[in-house]
């Protein structure tokens, strides 16, 4: 609502008919901050928070430098002042009404002008505004915002529950983070989370200012695009939030030009806040062009413009986008199968769901620059996700996120912020929620890139498979809790405020028969209905026989470590090993770190240089390696399940691994550092998700090669397989299959063959000595698709592997950078890597199985061959022992 412009700049309202004025006056820039006892007193950005302010002025040093995450506790154990003094004109306090308006808070806090209360916060995820106009004098105005510790608020508040707990009270002790989070509606991982630190932030996280008005203020206008399928209409619902000073009787025109479309409206606005809802025809539907989700078609947006008059004079005047696109999520019986189906339709057509889940981008959002949302959001479509799903555990994204989402046609299924806990239900707690549900809704319903909503992450399993040790005899209060919040609640808000997109109440859920099941289903993990989350660590991810074949996979994954140039700048040499205090230190999950060498080491030789450092960093290789590998192989199986139904399982329609993005330098499930650095994982995922796909497996010995297609059109197509030997690079044979249709939005398989008749048609092969390619091909020759590799054994079992003695070459030519290798042999793995300067290679990881191969290097910041050439490093499997 605010603009992001520094103090003191007051912006008037267009004025065309008559005289009608709205200022605003943005109280951003530079506040005081000081803590209770005033040891700490300092200037303050806003939008900000304490940490950053007190990292800002150098009274502390990186929050995520080695352990300060520990040091810097007493942060949120203070209690600190935001203030701030400013004049205002005399215009502003000659208007009926004046708004003080906070975007955000962050969290609890009681806000004072000129030495008076105005009101408090207790809800980081609501905008709050006090009526000031009465307090406010000639010169200087005092704004105080006095802010409660975190968790005090939060162990004080499960104090006075006390009736029974609401578990879990505190994190696992290997998070290292803080209490009773679930008390307190702020983003529930700033407590800690098993991927990142504890820092419960403090702060006026977004804009504030002042509104000032003698008619009408806008708080909210949102624009949803409804299709009626029996007349082929679209009719674009508009609803304006309006602060009237009195009852205003006025017109409000609605237009979308680009369609000659206009209607005007008599209208009343009643005093204070209301809502007015107005109904826009499309005259021209069929012309409509409509938003697709990326890969599927363009993102082709229309102008709204809302203008309101009250007699001939403009009272107020609002242009926005809008976009046409119809959503259903799809739950039916399947023939064959126990169960239904769990798929998403976009404008009519089933849409596999390809991407990730999205946490903070950092612990303070005043670091998420619109820089890092739209190189992170550019990353995930550049590897060919179309869905990203905002998990409940962070934020609401900014305006900005969902911006970017409309534009790149990510899909965006958007969870509310509770996550694997349990919640409280007492009045004020409700309330809070419900006005942070209702703007929440408001303010992103009008964005084609969400398509779901979900009441929160994971706590319909926690309470169905008892995560907290519920006596059975207490479950119906928990249950009873879990229904008022997100059924009675959550759900109803939902359902009155957005008729236009799907609302679950949890992930994973069994949807349709959760419902029937009372909410709680018995399984929500069940595969046969919804949703599921699925980890498993211990179990080899190489057989695909682990994966549960489910309708839809939102949640699934594997950890590794970030590259060494992402943890250098916040670590020394001596925590440089696998085993330093560091290392664990920064594992938040429990066991992770050996999890992570243990499926790693089911197929590969582990690290064992006597070189430490060397040892350290052939360990992170090793365990990008693992990762890529094991969720290449169950994102493909899922992939090759969308149109099979097995034993009454199948029928998959989404793969979102956990997890996007990381929050700072640490072991974690993403696929992208902390910076934006890809992981191998990141390039895998680049192939993993093409719109075409072979996907290769074994099923008893017998070699399958799956044709799975996302496009809209038929395909002819044929598996072309070559057979390498470790010690070779020219193909010991080369092996075609007979075209056969593919149907647009299927998989199906077009080779089967028992790898021994494979092998035995093929030279000298054995499993041990060969290794397969594959792609898929149309009459013509003309590859679809990506190539793809099959490992006979495990690489660490492989006879032959030699040492490829890569060399590289960098060049700069006017389409940019490349790298040129020259391999002397097949190498697995290879992995080139420039350390800290900042871009993407055209592929990396990759089997190498040419004597020369050129990648090129997109680079994010100004470089140079010289200095790519002196950072380069690469690195293939045989390398690392
Ligand atoms: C004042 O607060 C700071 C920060 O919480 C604390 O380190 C210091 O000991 C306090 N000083 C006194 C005199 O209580
Ligand atoms: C913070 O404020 C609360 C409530 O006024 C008070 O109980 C607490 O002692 C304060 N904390 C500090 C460190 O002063
Ligand atoms: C859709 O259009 C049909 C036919 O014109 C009409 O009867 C029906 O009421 C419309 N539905 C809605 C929800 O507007
Ligand atoms: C590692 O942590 C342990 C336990 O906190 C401590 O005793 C030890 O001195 C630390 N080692 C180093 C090298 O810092
Ligand atoms: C490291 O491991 C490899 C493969 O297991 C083995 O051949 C080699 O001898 C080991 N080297 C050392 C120094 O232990
Ligand atoms: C790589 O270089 C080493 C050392 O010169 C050599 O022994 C080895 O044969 C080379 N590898 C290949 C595949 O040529
Ligand atoms: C690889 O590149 C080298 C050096 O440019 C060249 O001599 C060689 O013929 C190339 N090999 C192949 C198979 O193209």
């Amino acid at each position: 609502m605010i603009p992001p412009v520094d103090s003191f700049v007051c912006v008037l309202l267009c004025l065309f008919y008559g005289v009608s004025s709205e200022e605003l006056l943005s109280l951003n820039g530079k506040w005081r901050l000081l803590n209770s006892n005033g040891s700490v007193s300092l200037p303050a950005q806003v939008p900000g928070c304490v940490h950053s302010a007190l990292q800002q002025q150098g009274v502390i040093l990186d929050p995520y430098f080695r352990f300060n995450d520990a040091s810097y506790r007493w942060i949120a154990l203070d209690n600190w002042t935001y203030t701030t003094t400013f004049t205002v004109s005399a215009e502003l306090r000659v208007t009926q009404q004046v708004r003080l308006v906070f975007d955000g808070v962050d969290t609890v806090a009681s806000v004072s002008l000129n030495g008076i209360v105005v009101g408090e916060t207790d809800n980081m995820f609501r905008r709050y505004d006090f009526s000031v106009r009465h307090l406010l004098k000639d010169g200087d105005n005092v704004l105080n915002v006095a802010l409660l510790s975190p968790l005090l608020y939060a162990t004080e508040r499960r104090r006075a529950h006390s009736s029974y707990r609401v578990p879990p009270e505190c994190p696992p002790d290997v998070q290292k983070g803080e209490c009773h989070v679930n008390f307190i509606r702020k983003e529930q991982s700033s407590f800690s989370w098993d991927w990142g630190p504890s820092f419960p932030t403090l702060g006026l996280w977004k804009g504030v200012g002042l509104e000032a008005f003698d008619a009408l203020r806008l708080v909210q206008v949102s624009s949803v695009p409804l299709y009626n399928l029996s007349s082929s209409q679209w009719t674009v619902r508009v609803e304006l939030l309006v602060d009237a000073v009195q009852t205003t009787d006025g017109r409000v025109t609605l237009s979308v030009p680009e369609l000659d479309s206009e209607q005007t409206f008599l209208t009343r606005f009643q005093p204070g806040k209301n809502k007015n809802s107005f109904t826009l025809l499309i005259s021209t539907s069929s012309r409509v062009k409509l938003w697709w989700p990326s890969g599927h078609g363009d993102q082709p947006s229309y102008h709204l413009t809302v203008r309101g008059f009250q007699d001939r004079v403009l009272v107020l005047s609002t242009e926005s986008k809008v976009y046409f696109r119809s959503v259903e999520l799809v739950q039916e019986p399947l023939p064959g199968s126990p169960g239904l189906s769990f798929y998403f339709r976009i404008n009519g057509k089933p849409i596999f769901l390809k991407g990730s889940n999205w946490i903070p981008a950092h612990s303070f959002q005043d670091r998420v620059t619109p820089a890092v949302l739209r190189n992170l959001l550019q990353s995930a479509v550049d590897v060919n996700m179309n869905a990203l799903r905002v998990w409940g555990g962070g934020v609401y994204e900014q305006d900005l996120f969902y911006d970017i989402c409309d534009e790149m046609g990510i899909m965006v299924w958007q969870d509310f912020m509770f996550a694997c806990a349990m919640y409280p239900t007492e009045d004020d707690f409700i309330q809070t929620v419900r006005e942070e549900v209702v703007q929440q809704v408001q303010r992103l319903k009008s964005h084609p890139s969400v398509i779901i909503w979900s009441g929160n992450n994971e706590n319909e399993a926690a309470l169905a498979t008892d995560w907290f040790d519920i006596p059975s005899s207490q479950r119906p209060t928990y249950v009873k809790d879990y229904v008022t919040l997100y059924v009675n609640n959550i759900r109803k808000i939902v359902q009155e405020e957005d008729h236009s997109r799907p609302f679950l109440v949890s992930s994973p859920t069994n949807g349709a028969e959760s419902e029937q099941e009372g909410w709680v289903a018995a399984n929500p993990y069940d595969p046969h209905y919804g949703d599921t989350h699925f980890y498993s660590y211990t179990l080899d991810c190489w057989d695909w026989r682990t994966f549960p074949r489910t309708r839809f996979a939102s949640e699934y994954g594997f950890q590794s470590w970030p590259s060494f140039s992402t943890l250098q700048p916040v670590s020394i040499p001596e925590d440089w090993s696998y085993d330093s205090n560091f290392t664990s230190h920064r594992q938040h999950h429990a066991d992770g770190n050996q999890q992570m060498l243990l499926q790693a080491g089911l197929h590969f030789n582990l690290p064992n240089s006597t070189d430490p450092l060397k040892r350290f960093t052939d360990t992170l290789y090793i365990t990008q390696v693992m990762q890529a590998q094991c969720v290449k192989a169950q994102t493909e199986f899922y992939r090759r399940s969308r149109s099979e139904i097995i034993e009454g399982k199948g029928q998959t329609m989404g793969a979102l691994y956990w997890q996007l993005n990381d929050i700072w330098q640490a072991p974690s499930w993403s696929s992208i550092e902390f910076g934006g650095k890809w992981k191998m994982l990141h390039y895998f995922a680049q192939s993993f998700f093409a719109a075409v796909l072979p996907v290769g497996f074994e099923d008893d010995d017998t070699l399958l090669i799956y044709a799975v297609s996302d496009l809209s059109r038929d395909l002819k197509l044929r598996a072309v397989l070559t057979v390498y030997s470790w010690t070779d690079l020219d193909p010991v044979c080369t092996l075609r299959s007979d075209l056969q249709p593919v149907t647009g939005g299927s998989a199906v398989a077009i080779y089967k063959q028992p790898v021994a008749a494979l092998l035995a048609g093929c030279g000298h092969c054995t499993r041990l000595t060969c290794v397969l390619t594959f792609r898929l091909e149309e009459e013509g020759g003309s590859q679809q698709g990506p190539t793809n590799h099959h490992f006979l054994c495990s690489p660490r079992d492989a006879r032959g592997l030699q040492t490829p003695n890569i060399t590289a070459k960098v060049q700069e030519d006017p389409t940019g950078f490349s790298v040129t290798l020259h391999s002397a042999s097949v190498a697995p793995f290879v992995w080139l890597d420039v350390g800290d300067i900042a871009g993407c290679f055209s592929s990396n990881g990759f089997l190498m199985v040419s004597e020369n191969r050129t990648v090129s290097f997109n680079a994010w910041r100004p470089t140079s061959v010289a200095e790519l050439s002196a950072s380069l490093t690469v690195t293939s499997l045989r390398d690392v022992y």
